[in-house]
């Protein structure tokens, strides 16, 4: 599809900036408070740095995952930094996306966050709302779903995630001093993660 990185990134933005609060107070069940405020400091200084009229995906990609590496701190900041520079490696010169290009930038995220993390699913992290997405995501468009079906998927597919995240404990990062006692709660970085990919699909719907 035709589109403007920019502005897809701005969407993410504006969504993180939204559920500021929403996303700290899951962090202040089973953290330290801070994974709202964290992300929308990164997208603050994401739509400040990257340049409005390049069209050029994967410099766009790279620019935010620098940006959210330097920025956001704490357990995240290194992971969603280390799945944008990720996909922009996949996506270097693209001015478009094909929904095979978009299965592969995701694919190449969510290893990068799982190779930086050494965390799978099961854990209670944005990888429990992540993996799903992506197998929704290629299955649908295995099926000859189009990008914007294939996103459908991987929505609905995150926010079970999200859910699932609710049932187990945390094995890895902050919640996991907590042990059992995170049972019942939801993750933080799974539920930044579902937005994300909501704000991807509705930016695509336009
Ligand atoms: N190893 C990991 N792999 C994938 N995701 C992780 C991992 N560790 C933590 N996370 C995710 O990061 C989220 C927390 O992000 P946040 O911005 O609050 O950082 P933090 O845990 O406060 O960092 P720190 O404890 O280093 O200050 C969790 O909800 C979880 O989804
Ligand atoms: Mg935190």
């Amino acid at each position: 599809m035709a589109c403007s990185v920019y502005e897809c990134l701005a969407l993410i933005g504006a969504r993180i900036t939204e559920n500021r609060d929403y996303l700290t107070d899951l962090d202040r069940e089973i953290g330290d408070a801070d994974h709202g405020a964290n992300m929308a400091r990164g997208f603050a200084a994401v739509v400040e740095k990257v340049p409005r009229d390049n069209p050029d995906i994967g410099a766009a990609l790279k620019k935010t995952g620098m940006t959210l590496l330097s920025t956001v701190g704490g357990a995240s900041g290194p992971l969603y930094g280390t799945a944008y520079m990720e996909a922009a490696k996949v996506l270097a010169g693209r001015e478009a996306l094909t929904a095979e290009d978009f299965a592969a930038a995701l694919t190449a995220a969510v290893a990068g966050i799982q190779k930086r993390g050494h965390a799978t699913r099961g854990e209670k992290t944005m990888l429990d709302a992540l993996i799903p997405a992506l197998e929704a995501y290629t299955a649908r468009i295995a099926g000859g779903g189009s990008l914007s079906d294939g996103l459908d998927s991987a929505c609905a597919a995150a926010r079970e995630g999200v859910a699932y995240t609710k049932t187990i404990a945390a094995t890895k990062g902050r919640a996991s001093y907590l042990g059992e006692r995170s049972i019942g709660h939801q993750d933080p970085g799974a539920t930044s993660a579902a937005i994300t990919l909501e704000a991807i699909r509705d930016y695509t719907k336009g």
